[in-house]
């Protein structure tokens, strides 16, 4: 294994945690400074699937970073895939996982060359993760579309930790309770529905597809709402899809750093707020990501035709924090003490689409 050459004796005459406390260093900044891509901030982004990216002369393809940096735990980045191309290997000492946007083709994962390598084939609303320092390789199968990946990855807490790139991008370190290249089916065998647990949680290496996930009733979190989490591949991140019915919204809810909520189908808003502070709208559709804030509350309304879908990639902290009133992360504001202002846009905004309001009708079929 090379080493990079280094320059510590330079940049660390003061110590790093000094210039880090006066906001005169951060790796992670810095790393994302020398990609040199476009990089997104704030807590939304109106559609991934048609995001302007930059050139990634590095990776041999074209992306864009979603820097919700006050998080400080895990953030996006978007990569396009050209058709008919390859991205150089590359193993790195943060979790990944990956939800396609857009395209087809597939990605080969393996620990050295005398271990096997195992592939999956993926299209749009596959989910699957990179295991911690796994060599990798994406391909675009198709001959004439380009492929988008989402990403998330808690790149910013391992560069915080190890500052070198000579560990975290050229270590051998083989995880192997993580990704076991001997068992032949891995990454094919069914994964398991554990439905007895909290929200129920599939355990798997990949999800073809999202949409195909059987959801369990999770009432609890809104009216008709059916949910399920998702584990893959021994990743301390993980995922869960969230789905509600025609005419409904979910609950106003907050929690701890780190989610982030791609939607896969219908259309709606979501309404965002500080304590003291107006809610804020933004408008969701096939693509979009919002990442609450720490301690925000966030509701998400259906406005469209279908029922509503979405996939929320969360760091293994996520749902941590201050927020923690019920001791499970979480805190929720019921319908009946709702802003009644909140409930009357969303009667006009399902008037507007000739949608009918199923709030009540849901409500009163929901036993579980
Ligand atoms: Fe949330």
């Amino acid at each position: 294994m090379t080493q990079p050459e280094r320059k510590t004796e330079i940049e660390f005459k003061t110590h790093s945690y000094v210039l880090y406390m006066q906001d005169k260093y951060d790796a992670y900044r810095k790393w994302l400074e020398q990609e040199n891509l476009p990089a997104y901030d704030g807590k939304f982004i109106p559609n991934v699937r048609t995001l302007e990216l930059g050139d990634w002369p590095r990776r041999k393809a074209r992306g864009a970073f979603l820097e919700f940096r006050d998080q400080n735990v895990s953030e996006c980045y978007v990569t396009e895939i050209a058709a008919g191309e390859s991205l150089p290997p590359q193993r790195q000492m943060y979790e990944e996982i990956v939800v396609v946007a857009d395209g087809q083709g597939a990605t080969t994962l393996w620990w050295d060359e005398n271990s096997p390598r195992h592939t999956i084939e993926w299209h749009r609303g596959s989910l699957f993760a990179i295991p911690l320092n796994c060599n990798y390789e994406h391909i675009n199968t198709s001959g004439s579309q380009p492929a988008r990946l989402l990403s998330l990855t808690d790149a910013p807490v391992t560069w915080d930790l190890y500052r070198d790139p000579g560990f975290i991008f050229n270590s051998n370190y083989q995880f192997r309770d993580r990704f076991d290249p001997d068992i032949s089916d891995f990454y094919k065998r069914p994964g398991k529905y554990l439905t007895e647990y909290y929200g129920g949680i599939l355990d798997t290496a990949f999800v073809s597809d999202l949409r195909e996930v059987k959801l369990v009733p999770r009432s609890k979190r809104g009216a008709g709402t059916m949910n399920m989490y998702i584990h893959l591949a021994g990743s301390t991140m993980f995922a869960h899809i969230s789905e509600f019915p025609v005419g409904t919204y979910k609950k106003a809810h907050r929690h701890g750093v780190g989610a982030h909520v791609y939607t896969l189908d219908s259309t709606g808003y979501t309404m965002m707020w500080k304590d003291g502070e107006e809610p804020q709208r933004y408008d969701w559709q096939e693509g979009t990501v919002v990442s609450p804030p720490a301690g925000y509350w966030h509701q998400h309304y259906n406005t469209g035709p279908i029922p509503a879908k979405f996939v929320a990639l969360h760091a293994s902290v996520a749902l941590g924090g201050d927020a923690a009133k019920d001791g499970k992360g979480l805190e929720q504001i019921d319908y009946a003490y709702e802003d009644s202002a909140m409930r009357e846009m969303y009667i006009e905004e399902c008037r507007k689409n000739g949608v009918e309001v199923r709030m009540k009708e849901v409500s009163s079929t929901d036993h579980s």
